[in-house]
C-alpha cells in the first residue's frame, strides 16, 4: 500500500468520533502474530487469514454489523434517556421554585395570623388591667419572668415565645369579679375570698375553645395558676404534675412579683427579702407551694428576676 497501510486506515477510523464505531476486519497472512498485534493496537474488530473465504467473510461481517446495530441502539437509547432526565430536571427545578414561593406566602400569612392573635391578646390584657391593682408593667414583667424560666428549663424558642404571650392573660377572669371586692383595702371575708377565687374558672371560660396555641396555653394558665404543688391551692386543689407546667412557672413568677409589689395588706419587699420568703417561706408562702424543679431553676435565675423587676418598674 503506497500512501497509507491498512493499520493506519484502521487507526484513523478508530480515532475519529464519527467513524470509530465502524467495524474493521484485517486480513493477514497465516501465523503472522506480529501483524495481528499491530492490528489489535490499531483497534481492529476481527481478523481473516489469507486466502479469504467469501462465505466466512460474509458471516463475520454480518456478526460485526449486528454488534454495531446493538451498540447504535444503546447509544441512541442513552441519548434519549439523558435528554429526558434533563427535561425532568428542568421541570423539577421549576416545581421546587413554585413550592418555595408558596411556602413564603404561607409563612407570610401565618405570620399575619400570629400578629392578629398577639394584637387581640394585648387588648384582652388591657381589659383585665382596668379591674385590678395589676398594672401594665406587672403584666410585662410576668411575660419576661415566664419566658426566662421556660428557656432555663430547656424549652424551645417557640414554646418560650408562647408562654411569653400567653402568661399576661392569667388574671383575665377578674373582669367577672366586682371591683369593690378586688380593690378592698381590708382583709376579705370568706364569702368575698370565695368569689375572688372564681377568677380562675371565669378566665378558663373566657379563653375556652380557641385554635390558637397562645390562647390554649393562656387558658391552662388562667385555670390553674393558683394551684400549689402541695395540693393546697385553688380552684381544684390539684397536686404536683397534675398542674400544667406553664401554670407552675406562672405561679412562682406571680408570687415573686406580688411580693415585690405594694398590696393593700403589705408594703413592697426588696429582692433579698422576696428571695428569702420564696426559698425559705413565711406565714403565707412556703417553698412546698412550688414545683421543686422550678424552684431550683428560680434559685439559679433570681438575679435576672430582680433585673426584670428593676427594668420594668411602675
Ligand atoms: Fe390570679
Ligand atoms: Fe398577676
Amino acid at each position: 500500500m503506497p500512501e497509507m497501510d491498512g493499520y493506519e486506515v484502521c487507526r484513523r477510523l478508530k480515532g475519529d468520533d464519527t467513524t470509530k464505531n465502524i467495524p474493521v476486519i484485517i486480513v493477514t497472512a497465516l501465523e503472522d502474530t506480529a501483524s495481528r498485534i499491530i492490528g489489535l493496537e490499531a483497534g481492529a474488530n476481527d481478523f481473516l487469514t489469507k486466502p479469504v473465504d467469501g462465505t466466512e467473510l460474509m458471516v463475520r461481517a454480518k456478526n460485526l454489523l449486528k454488534v454495531k446495530e446493538f451498540e447504535d441502539f444503546l447509544k441512541q437509547y442513552n441519548e434519549k434517556l439523558e435528554s429526558e432526565v434533563q427535561e425532568r430536571t428542568v421541570q423539577l427545578r421549576q416545581a421546587l421554585k413554585e413550592l418555595s414561593a408558596s411556602n413564603i406566602q404561607l409563612k407570610e400569612s401565618s405570620e399575619k395570623i400570629k400578629e392578629g392573635y398577639i394584637d387581640s391578646i394585648r387588648r384582652l390584657t388591657i381589659v383585665s388591667e382596668f379591674k385590678d391593682e395589676d398594672t401594665a408593667s406587672h403584666i410585662k414583667r410576668i411575660s419576661y419572668y415566664c419566658s426566662l424560666m421556660a428557656k432555663k428549663l430547656g424549652w424551645t424558642d417557640e414554646d418560650s415565645e408562647t408562654i411569653f404571650y400567653a402568661s399576661p392573660m392569667h388574671d383575665i377572669g377578674k373582669v367577672g369579679i366586682p371591683s369593690d371586692i378586688l380593690l378592698k383595702p381590708a382583709t376579705l371575708n370568706p364569702e368575698e375570698f370565695a368569689l375572688v377565687k372564681t377568677h380562675t374558672s371565669i378566665g378558663g371560660k373566657i379563653l375556652n375553645g380557641s385554635v390558637s396555641k397562645f390562647v390554649q396555653t393562656a387558658k391552662r394558665i388562667a385555670l390553674t395558676h393558683h394551684e400549689r404543688w402541695d395540693g393546697g391551692g385553688y380552684p381544684k386543689g390539684l397536686k404536683g404534675e397534675d398542674i400544667p407546667v406553664e401554670a407552675r412557672i406562672m405561679n412562682i413568677a406571680d408570687q415573686y412579683d406580688a411580693l415585690r409589689s405594694r398590696r393593700p395588706y403589705k408594703p413592697p419587699f426588696d429582692h433579698e427579702k422576696t428571695f428569702k420568703i420564696i426559698t425559705e417561706g413565711d406565714v403565707r408562702t412556703m417553698p412546698g407551694h412550688f414545683d421543686p424543679q422550678i424552684l431550683q431553676a428560680f434559685k439559679g435565675l433570681h438575679k435576672q428576676f430582680e433585673e426584670i423587676y428593676e427594668t420594668h418598674k411602675d
